[in-house]
């Protein structure tokens, strides 16, 4: 075997430890040195900047990790005090104080950017806001940005967005109608479910964006939604279908769940009961125009 062929093998060998180990996806051009901050695990380590979220400047523009130099080495992770999970709840605190200034997304956005009470926020590429109308009747809440999300920097533009798309498109809605965003702004490492604390910890920001969006009617997707935004236990099969008055900070909605188009892409079979979902909520919109 030449020396070629030998480190095309080795090379390939690393890249599926990659694979097996959750890294589905290069994020930037330059490779980060994560084992140069020691043994501390990503995200275990954030400020609590919520407190001063109104003194602290804008991030510049080149904070989600884009080297804004070409050829120049990334800087080594800077060291910051430890954000352990039952910090969630005093970052929740601190930061529903501060929200409440913000009078319009825009604002709300820049205080997400300087947040540092959520942990996702050190392995995420880029925070997924919203997207869709700033004012909609509709509002749609999903579980965490995705491997897709992350890079564009939008809740739902993958595989399960195209299909909620679709759903929203058999009622007639586009997405210049609706505004769709999820229960934390941050991709979790490998997709998974986020934490009851992560959620905690943006809690005040989806609060303070219900009220600004002001819908008539929240559609949870999935079952982490629903039970982050009913504050329940029960399973999707169980929740879903069923309205709800939500009672956000004095703001009321009516809500309601349907299962997650993640689901459904896998199992096309439930389709019939989202499309009940879909259809209640067609009929609510109209009965109220
Ligand atoms: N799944 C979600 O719940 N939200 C997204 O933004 C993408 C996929």
């Amino acid at each position: 075997m030449t020396v070629d062929e030998t480190s095309r093998k080795l090379a390939a060998r690393i890249l599926d430890w990659y694979e097996a180990m959750g890294v589905d996806a290069a994020l930037d051009e330059a490779p980060a040195d994560w084992l140069a901050r020691g043994d501390r695990a990503p995200g275990a380590d954030f400020t609590l900047a919520a407190t001063k979220l109104q003194d602290v400047p804008p991030a510049p523009a080149s904070a989600h990790g884009q080297s804004t130099q070409e050829n120049r080495p990334p800087d080594p992770p800077k060291p910051r005090r430890h954000f352990p999970a039952k910090a969630a709840p005093a970052a929740n605190a601190n930061a529903r104080g501060a929200v409440s200034h913000a009078r319009t997304l825009a604002d709300l956005e820049g205080m997400l950017q300087r947040f540092e009470g959520c942990g996702l926020k050190a392995t995420a590429k880029n925070q997924c806001f919203y997207r869709g109308a700033e004012k909609a009747r509709l509002m749609i809440i999903g579980e965490a940005p995705g491997r897709d999300e992350d890079l564009e920097g939008k809740p739902f533009v993958g595989r399960a967005g195209m299909l909620l798309d679709k759903m929203l498109a058999a009622i007639e809605l586009g997405e210049s109608d609706v505004h769709i965003t999820n229960i934390v702004y941050w991709r979790p490492p490998g997709n998974r479910t986020p934490t009851p604390q992560e959620a905690l910890a943006c809690r005040p920001f989806l609060e303070r964006q219900v009220t600004l969006v002001a819908p008539e009617i929240i559609l949870a997707v999935g079952g982490a939604a629903a039970k982050q935004m009913f504050d329940v236990t029960d399973g999707i099969m169980r929740i879903r279908g069923k309205w709800r008055t939500l009672n956000i900070g004095g703001y009321e909605a009516r809500a309601i769940a349907t299962l997650h188009p993640a689901y459904l892409l896998r199992t096309p079979a439930a389709k019939g009961m989202a499309w009940r979902d879909l259809l209640t909520i067609k009929n609510a919109l109209k009965a109220r125009q």
